[in-house]
């Protein structure tokens, strides 16, 4: 008898755990597939380093354009962790004090011991994880293609030029020492940046764009709409009882959470952050469909101006594989930021979809090509290399370190001529000033 009562308690016991599990609010397993721009790069690098080999072709010439790694954040989201976070979590820690109703969280331990990371700070600095990203990034590349990246340095063989900035010329150097290790790389000639680098950072000058585009708030309406959608505000009220609080955190504060448990996760490989256990998949999707609808509108091609001026990128690739002169370079590697290998990807007619990404169609858009996720993460980098086979010269295309097809191509590997014709009209038709003066 004793021991039935025994069971039975332990059954309820067992009922009320149940319970909890099933309504308590935890980590999201795949929470750090949503990240958009944030995204550390080791969550979408490719392991796979064996050598890249065509039967009777080899590698000849190789071309980067390449995003710097994890930085810190910008003055923004630095001036909310420092002054508004401690006060959200101060908000929420005191109503569990009181011991009132909890919030839903399963454990509130991660956020009462939570205090501003060391990493922060207002610079975008490179951070040790990006440059882990870039290092070890170019020593896969040089498993890849040996035959091409894996000989001695002298400036005549190789071409690195970044942007103004420390975490570009940091990833330069990374990028470098990846691939002639500590010693040789002091050889390494860097091409001294520009304060405004009409090549790497076009957009900067495009005045047009920076008009029309960029600082226009109608070119963003879709997105200010969808932060006033009906779906944004469940998903805030949502968050915010979650978290206990007795006001709804604003769009711009639950944002700011969630870049922040983005670049927390960047910056350690193993520890997760406390601000990621407050969010559900939901909210995740929310965030990043936010953050990839304002990068569709800024660096996406719904303004053609936008990817238009990215020929410039474009002819400087067909200019270097068309060299033929026996001193031009084997490689060219450029060090610079997500507008513009988002651009670059617009020019290319990459990952585009049959619809508009737009502020009423978040669960029309679930399965986009447009996931900056994949697409943008840190460390993203888009390379062609120029084969020579036989008497054909034939291109292939890696975005994020995996082999993709050009559209229009037959196949991977891509005839080069096919490829010049396929972007002929864009080439042919891309005077910069032309395009970007204002009249
Ligand atoms: C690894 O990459 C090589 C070269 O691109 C490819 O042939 C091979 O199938 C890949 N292996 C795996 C397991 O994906
Ligand atoms: C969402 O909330 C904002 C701010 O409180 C409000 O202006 C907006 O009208 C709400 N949207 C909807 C669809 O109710
Ligand atoms: C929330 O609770 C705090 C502490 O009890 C109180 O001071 C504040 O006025 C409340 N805010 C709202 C909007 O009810
Ligand atoms: C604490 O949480 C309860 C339940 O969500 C809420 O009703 C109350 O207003 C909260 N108090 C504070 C101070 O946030």
């Amino acid at each position: 008898m004793k021991s039935f009562f025994q069971l039975s308690k332990l059954f309820c016991t067992f009922i009320i755990f149940l319970k909890s599990v099933n309504t308590c609010h935890d980590l999201h397993t795949n929470f750090f597939q949503h990240f958009s721009s944030k995204t550390p790069y080791r969550y979408i690098a490719n392991y796979n380093t064996s050598s890249i080999e065509y039967e009777g072709c080899k590698p000849w010439k190789i071309w980067l354009v390449q995003r710097h790694g994890t930085r810190t954040p910008g003055n923004e989201l630095d001036k909310f962790v420092r002054d508004r976070l401690p006060k959200i979590q101060e908000d929420i820690l005191n109503n569990l004090s009181k011991g009132t109703i909890l919030g839903e969280l399963c454990s509130f331990e991660g956020i009462k011991l939570w205090t501003s990371h060391k990493e922060l700070d207002s610079q975008k600095r490179l951070t040790s994880e990006g440059q882990d990203e870039l290092f070890e990034f170019a020593e896969r590349l040089q498993l890849r293609l040996p035959t091409l990246l894996d000989q001695p340095y002298q400036n005549t063989n190789f071409l690195f030029r970044y942007t103004d900035t420390q975490r570009t010329d940091e990833s330069a150097k990374q990028f470098a020492t990846g691939l002639f290790g500590r010693i040789e790389v002091k050889k390494v000639v860097f091409t001294k940046p520009l304060d405004k680098d009409p090549l790497l950072r076009f957009y900067k000058v495009c005045q047009k764009w920076r008009q029309n585009v960029k600082k226009s708030p109608s070119a963003i309406l879709e997105y200010t709409k969808f932060t006033l959608s009906d779906i944004v505000n469940t998903t805030l009220s949502d968050l915010s009882k979650r978290l206990g609080l007795n006001y709804t955190l604003s769009f711009k504060e639950a944002k700011n959470i969630y870049s922040y448990c983005a670049f927390e996760t960047a910056w350690e490989k193993i520890k997760v952050s406390p601000w990621c256990s407050i969010f559900s998949e939901l909210d995740f999707k929310v965030f990043e469909y936010s953050e990839d609808l304002k990068h569709y509108l800024i660096d996406g091609d719904k303004y053609e101006l936008t990817y238009k001026q990215a020929c410039v990128l474009l002819k400087n690739v067909v200019e270097h594989f068309d060299d033929d002169k026996l001193d031009s370079h084997n490689g060219i590697f450029y060090f610079t930021h997500s507008g513009t290998v988002l651009k670059m990807l617009g020019v290319l007619g990459l990952y585009k979809d049959n619809d508009n990404l737009r502020h009423d169609n978040f669960w029309e858009m679930e399965n986009r090509q447009w996931r900056t996720s994949k697409i943008d993460a840190f460390g993203s980098n888009l390379i062609f290399v120029l084969f020579k086979c036989y008497n054909d010269m034939k291109i292939l295309t890696l975005h994020q370190e995996k082999i993709i097809r050009i559209p229009g191509c037959e196949s991977d590997l891509c005839s080069y001529d096919t490829f010049k014709k396929i972007y002929q009209e864009k080439l042919n038709n891309c005077d910069f000033n032309k395009m970007c003066n204002i009249e």
